[in-house]
């Protein structure tokens, strides 16, 4: 019973003899957020110290700017510093102490740096090569592009399926990232961004962050999944096509590769080891070779592909016949239709202009009819070769029409 309580108070005589001597452990400094700070974004520092229930403050120290943050903090073990919008002139190293008076303060923290990131330049084009979809062992290059930037400098990030995010930083002035071979630790999806460093080494210029790619790492579960299409042939456009495909095992995640490109992805039931894609009322743009990978925890390493099924439409010929055959038929009625007006009109035109000319005088009631031949008045705006020729023609048209207008005038 006594030997514990002799060794807690020896405790706390040594605790209160450091602590009259001036002699503190030094604090831990962080910030949050952790990863880059971008210009106009909030930061915070902490600062912490071993002692959480005594009065003290605490101090923060900008390297850079030779600058001495000063903050009160009462029976909290934890000074906060906070920057509502990052600038230029934040970033740099900070370290940070505690004090309990002007005389007995705690040595300096390590330093922290303070990295801020201007966006400003236009993202990178991202790409691979030979395709994103890579049998393992495999090589794959990826390639970051910007245009125009000399000395940029690029860095590739990474998610893998376990969320960590990996960085690679290559040369200045290098645009082709290094040549990934890709094992199971290489598939994921890839980024990348490039950067101009500014004269002070914590401000950086940087362009935005490219479109994501992602590496499909197949073959790498060596047992085959079974796939099957239903219906298998006979298939006609906007009818419904069901593939199911089939594992070694329940609970995996099957994806389904059209023309080697995955289309979607899909886990199967709680205890079943296959599940069905429906395609309902396929087109032509259906059309293709399927194949099923299973995964079985990371969505990225898929198994060796199913043997192909063929989806092909059966009767897409007969469709345009069909069309063709009833776009000639309704031509030729247009064509007939089009003869019989133009017939129609030329008849009709052919007595209505005779009526036309025969009939002007109507219109011109002054001139007596009766003082003028009926032939004299119908031709007298012809030449006289016409009136001629036509003379022996019309004769019965005009004495026709005299009478008719003769009665009209009446
Ligand atoms: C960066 O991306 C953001 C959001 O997509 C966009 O608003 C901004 O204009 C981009 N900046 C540049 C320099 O391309
Ligand atoms: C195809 O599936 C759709 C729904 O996805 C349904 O409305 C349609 O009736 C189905 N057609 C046939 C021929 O089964
Ligand atoms: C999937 O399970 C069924 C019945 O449980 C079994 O008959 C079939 O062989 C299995 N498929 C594969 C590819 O192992
Ligand atoms: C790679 O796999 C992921 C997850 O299964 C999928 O979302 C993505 O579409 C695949 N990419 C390609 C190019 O097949
Ligand atoms: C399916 O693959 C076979 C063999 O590679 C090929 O001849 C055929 O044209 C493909 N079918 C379609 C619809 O792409």
């Amino acid at each position: 019973m006594r030997l514990p309580f002799i060794i807690l108070f020896l405790g706390w005589l040594a605790k209160q003899w450091t602590l009259s001597r001036g002699q503190y452990p030094k604090p831990s400094i962080s910030m949050i957020p952790s990863h880059e700070i971008f210009l106009g974004e909030q930061l915070s520092i902490y600062c912490d110290s071993p002692y959480p229930n005594s009065q003290q403050t605490f101090q923060l120290w900008h390297e850079e700017n030779q600058q001495r943050w000063i903050m009160n903090a009462i029976a909290v073990n934890r000074g906060i510093f906070t920057i509502p919008s990052a600038q230029e002139a934040h970033a740099g190293k900070y370290s940070c102490q505690y004090c309990f008076s002007s005389r007995r303060c705690s040595p300096w923290s390590d330093h922290i740096s303070i990295t801020i990131t201007e966006l400003v330049y236009q993202k990178p084009s991202i790409s691979v090569s030979p395709s994103e979809v890579v049998t393992l062992g495999e090589r794959v290059t990826i390639y970051c592009k910007s245009e125009g930037l000399q000395n940029a400098e690029f860095t590739l990030q990474k998610r893998t399926y376990f969320n960590t995010y990996g960085t690679m930083m290559i040369k200045m002035g290098e645009i082709q990232f290094p040549i990934v071979t890709v094992d199971s630790s290489g598939a994921g999806i890839y980024w990348c961004r490039y950067c101009l460093k500014s004269e002070s080494a914590f401000y950086q210029r940087c362009s935005n962050y490219s479109d994501r790619v992602s590496i499909n790492l197949t073959g790498y579960w060596t047992s085959k999944p079974f796939i099957q299409m239903m219906p298998s042939e006979e298939i006609s456009p906007d009818s419904n096509v069901t593939i199911e495909c089939q594992g070694p095992r329940n609970d995996l995640t099957f994806v389904l590769l059209k023309s080697n490109k995955a289309t979607v992805s899909k886990k199967t039931g709680l205890g079943k080891n296959s599940t069905k894609f429906h395609i309902s009322r396929v087109t032509s743009e259906d059309e293709g070779n399927y194949t099923c990978h299973y995964s079985i925890t990371n969505e990225f390493i898929w198994s060796v592909p199913s043997d192909p099924v063929e989806l092909l439409l059966t009767d897409k010929s007969t469709i345009p016949i069909a069309i063709w055959a009833s776009i000639a038929a309704g031509l030729l009625l247009l064509v007939l239709l089009l003869f019989l007006i133009a017939f129609a009109l030329h008849r009709k035109r052919k007595k209505s202009s005779t009526f036309m000319k025969n009939a002007q005088p109507m219109n011109t009631p002054l001139e007596p009819d009766t003082k003028t031949e009926p032939d004299e008045v119908s031709y007298a705006v012809l030449n006289h070769n016409s009136l001629r020729t036509r003379q022996v023609v019309d004769t019965d048209n005009v004495s026709e029409s005299c009478t008719y207008a003769s009665v009209a005038q009446n």
